[in-house]
């Protein structure tokens, strides 16, 4: 699915090379600071690469529109983003930005369910806690049915009861569906329990299984 190749953002970030394989569940590990927003935000085309080139399939990334694009893919962000309004605007806003139909209270419902957040649709999304905010942000990226998620550590404000269910949850629903999910965690447990591959990025390197990804191939 993604491939990318001699890709160099910056300082940041240096891929050799790199395959993410269609629906999969990736985790990707690493010390704050070490790249992984950045190798995030080069796949949903936030950022493009100084050097290098990133595939989707047989497709350049730089070819596509990455409006288009991030309908397809979309990413969730390491700070949850909340509009004005209720839970249940907030769910069907994603779809409308996406110029996709609005969903019916149960499906909006369904998506609160399976990231574990057990709120009303009318009430007011400024005044849930951090926690949940971040489970909202989930919530809407699933309602819009993508076919690869990309989420920056969306558990990361969790106990990690609750983190647990919520992953349990997200990759059971990922794999009935035939998606692609690409997560950062800080967590190793978590990565180790739900993730087909993990990706360890070490000062802009991303390696698997303690190797850069070439070397591991050749
Ligand atoms: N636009 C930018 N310009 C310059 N440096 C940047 C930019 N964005 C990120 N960096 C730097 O690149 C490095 C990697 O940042 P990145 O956000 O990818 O790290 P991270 O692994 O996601 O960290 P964390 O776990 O804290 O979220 C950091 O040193 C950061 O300061
Ligand atoms: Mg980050």
């Amino acid at each position: 699915m993604f491939r990318l190749k001699g890709v160099k953002v910056k300082g940041i970030l240096s891929v050799p090379e790199l395959t993410i394989i269609r629906n999969t569940i990736t985790c990707i590990v690493g010390e704050s600071g070490s790249g992984k927003t950045s190798l995030l935000r080069l796949l949903n085309q936030l950022d493009s690469p100084d050097e290098g080139e990133i595939w989707f399939d047989q497709c350049p990334l730089s070819e596509t529109d990455p409006i288009e694009w991030r309908r397809n893919v979309v990413m969730v962000p390491q700070a949850p983003i909340v509009f004005k309004g209720t839970v249940g605007d907030n769910l069907q806003i994603g779809l409308s930005f996406s110029d996709k139909p609005a969903a019916s209270d149960e499906r909006l419902m369904q998506a609160l369910h399976l990231v574990c957040l057990e709120k009303g649709l009318a009430q007011d999304a400024e005044n849930l806690s951090g926690g949940e905010k971040q489970r909202l942000s989930l919530a809407r990226a699933v309602l819009m049915n993508p076919m690869a998620l990309l989420l920056d550590e969306p558990t990361s404000a969790l106990d990690e009861d609750t983190a647990n269910k919520v992953f349990q949850r997200l990759t059971a629903f990922i794999r009935e569906n035939g998606k692609t999910l690409v997560i950062i965690t800080h967590s190793r447990s978590i990565a180790d329990t739900y993730a087909d591959l993990i990706i360890e990025i070490k000062d802009g390197m991303p390696q698997v299984d303690g190797r850069v990804y070439s070397e591991r191939n050749d």
